[in-house]
């Protein structure tokens, strides 16, 4: 359900903010690009590039048809490196389960600050349980309000959808607008 949950958030709010269909998007931690079908198909974005660790996945994400551009890199951590992408490139990014246990770390949204322009949403879905069950994850809110405090950007909504993200598991959604 996450990318479900965030294409539906993402849509709603670049329509209340007129983010247009062409805006360009960086899906993040892309996996096999389930994301960038719905965000084409069932709502429209055109420009989608995709970002992953895994080249495996990317290609497979590739293989969608729905994608223009491909990064294979590691965002987040120790390991983070520099994405080939210049600053403040982006309309807008995606992330739907980049953060389960020992995948991105919380600093990674620094990295999407930075590449996504000013007024360009940022939306991010995950398991709600993670925020409390993964060690890594516990900063994540602290982290998200200093950089509101710092004018970094401006939270929109945080939302446990009504559906479940999986099973019985709640989803978590953050929308936040690049300052
Ligand atoms: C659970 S999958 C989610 C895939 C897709 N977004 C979806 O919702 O179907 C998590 C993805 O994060 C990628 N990943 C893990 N750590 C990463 C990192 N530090 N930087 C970039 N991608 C990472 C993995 O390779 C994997 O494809």
């Amino acid at each position: 359900m996450a990318p479900q949950f965030v294409s539906q958030y993402f849509d709603k709010h670049a329509r209340a903010l007129g983010i247009p269909k062409d805006a360009r998007i960086l899906d993040v931690a892309a996996g096999t690009g389930m994301q960038g079908v719905l965000l084409k198909k069932k709502y429209g974005y055109t420009r989608l590039d995709a970002t992953d660790a895994s080249q495996a996945m990317l290609d497979k994400a590739r293989d969608t048809g729905v994608y223009r551009n491909f990064y294979c890199c590691r965002i987040g951590g120790a390991t983070s490196y520099r994405w080939p992408t210049v600053s403040d490139t982006y309309d807008s990014a995606v992330m739907s389960s980049g953060l389960c246990e020992g995948h991105i770390k919380c600093d990674a949204f620094l990295e999407l600050i930075r590449v996504v322009k000013p007024g360009g949403l940022i939306v991010n879905a995950m398991r709600e349980v993670n925020i409390r069950k993964c060690e890594e994850y516990h900063n994540l809110h602290p982290s998200f309000k200093k950089w509101a405090e710092e004018k970094k950007w401006e939270c929109i909504e945080h939302v446990i959808p009504p559906t479940k993200h999986y099973m019985d598991y709640d989803g978590l959604v953050h929308v936040y607008r690049v300052l």
